[in-house]
């Protein structure tokens, strides 16, 4: 998946804006990414993208 893909379909999101707000906001959870993006807000089919990204990016808890 590159940054331009769209992760969440639902809200237009792509893949690096999701990336972009966990970096920059220091995201840890799928909460917070939905009320800083309102990415997976909609129908819940790109949660398990979203929580994938998270770990990439924080390291598995
Ligand atoms: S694809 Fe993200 S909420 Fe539907």
């Amino acid at each position: 998946m590159n940054r331009e893909d769209i992760i969440c379909s639902c809200m237009d999101i792509t893949k690096g804006e999701v990336e972009d707000a966990i970096n920059q906001k220091k995201l840890t959870s799928v909460e917070q990414v939905q009320d800083e993006t309102e990415a997976g807000t909609v129908c819940g089919a790109c949660v398990d993208d979203i929580y994938q990204l998270l770990e990439e990016i924080n390291g598995k808890v």
